[in-house]
């Protein structure tokens, strides 16, 4: 087992650059894949979830080159994928797993996909019923609605899918089986899920409309589509890994980071609103457009910061962010509520028991609820000994909080921030 010891540390100042944005990530090498023609892609983000996409398609036939500053991928067309001889092996990756499991629904060879323990673990229902609806022949081999996942050929036809949770796995998913059905095909989830597939989809030529409802729930649809073409994509930095180095500058006394190159795509960023609320000093500077999706720098300052309420649509805006909001909330006077936010169940770890179990080692007063947390902020954090559940996230959150703590803190299983963010420790301990 790896670990990293962290100390206390405060006046960190500097300029930080986050790597490439994991979501559009994938998105780019997935489509780039089904698309006709090259897709050449900046500051594709090279961690463990976003290799394990490119490894699959490379077993279905795609050649895909890495250079200095990314990938260039010679996509074969919507048809164009050759069948697998082996299992397709998704790691770790859940977005992997789903939106995968969408574009192998719609073609004419069989295929299995299966993970490691953890994505094993994680609920695959949520796609199989609206695929299946759908036409599609996908099946969970363990008859436990978890992947390994067999999909074989069907005909694929148009759905309107009301979606019970607001999952962009889920709905890229469907939209992505869509390219391949005979007919229009859309999905209504409760609340915005992060958009890009639908940004990015839209560029490689697909027609796709989007609509978000007075309720505040919101509908995507595709149409059946003859074929892709290859883009230039430029992959933002991504706001979940800046997350980590906004949070670390708001709570260290004293400090003054620049984060650059962040996408802040209001379907990803409610993190920096739940700053705002909790009293957090953050200025936008040169903001911009790349390649569709809003991008800064961020200028954040060290605040004192106050408990806040995290609820409602916000919460898919800011899922994965959640870890490092409640470390946030440990450091903050009164009380943070997290609430609506059950999805946290089934991420790469259980993370309302994760991160309550290690706020509480580090002594804050943390009380996991059915659908999130409650924390009472304002003590001293004292250093503990941090089991990550090999989840990324929740070592990442644990590294930012021992900063804060008193004496030092040891995060077990430290190497999972390789998932997505390989450089984090090193770019943790560059700051002066
Ligand atoms: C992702 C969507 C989210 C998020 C995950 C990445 C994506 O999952 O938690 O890390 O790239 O579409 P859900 O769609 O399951 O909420």
């Amino acid at each position: 087992m790896s670990v990293k010891t962290i100390y206390p540390r405060a006046g960190l100042k500097g300029e930080v650059r986050v790597p490439g944005d994991k979501s559009i990530s994938h998105r780019s090498v997935m489509f780039g894949s089904i698309a006709l023609g090259t897709t050449e892609i900046t500051n594709f983000l090279q961690g463990a979830d976003c290799l394990s996409t490119i490894h699959c398609f490379q077993k279905m036939g795609i050649e895909i080159e890495k250079k200095k500053e990314g990938l260039v991928v010679h996509g074969r067309g919507l048809y164009g994928l050759s069948a697998p001889k082996e299992t397709l092996n998704v790691g770790n990756s859940g977005t992997t797993t789903r939106l995968l499991s969408g574009i192998l629904a719609g073609q004419g060879f069989a295929s299995v996909l299966s993970g490691d323990e953890s994505l094993n673990s994680r609920p695959m229902g949520r796609i199989m019923t609206p695929l299946s609806r759908m036409g599609a022949h996908i099946e969970s081999v363990g008859s436990n609605g978890c992947a390994p996942l067999k999909i074989e050929p069907g005909a694929l036809h148009g759905i309107s899918y009301q979606s019970p949770v607001a999952s962009a796995q889920v709905k890229s998913a469907i939209l992505l089986a869509g390219l391949y059905a005979d007919g229009d095909t859309s999905v209504t989830e409760p609340a915005l899920s992060r958009n890009h597939t639908e940004l990015m989809l839209g560029g490689f030529g697909a027609e796709i409309v989007s609509v978000l409802h007075e309720d505040g729930s919101a509908t995507a649809g595709v149409r059946p589509c003859k074929q892709l073409y290859g883009q230039r994509i430029l992959v933002p930095g991504d706001i979940s890994s800046a997350a980590y180095f906004i949070a670390a500058g708001l709570l260290s006394q004293g400090s003054e980071l620049l984060i650059c190159n962040v996408g802040i795509n209001p379907t990803r960023a409610g993190i920096l609103k739940v700053c705002e609320a909790m009293g957090g000093d953050i200025t936008y500077v040169n903001c911009r457009d790349m390649g569709g999706e809003p991008t800064a720098d961020i200028l954040v300052r060290f605040s004192e910061l106050r408990g806040t309420t995290v609820e409602g649509r916000m919460i898919p805006t800011l899922i994965d962010e959640i870890p490092i909001i409640a470390v946030m909330a440990a450091c903050a006077k009164g009380i943070t509520v997290i609430k609506d936010a059950a999805e946290l169940k089934v991420k790469e770890t259980n993370r309302i028991d994760t991160v309550t179990e290690n706020l509480k080692a580090m002594g804050c007063d943390a009380t996991p609820t059915e659908d999130g947390m409650i924390i009472e902020g304002g003590k001293k954090l004292v250093g503990a000994r941090i089991r990550s559940y090999l989840d990324h996230r929740i070592a990442m959150a644990f590294a930012v909080a021992g900063l804060l703590a008193e004496g030092e803190t040891v995060i077990e299983d430290s190497q999972c921030v390789d998932v997505s963010y390989p450089e984090f420790f090193d770019t943790l301990s560059s700051l002066t």
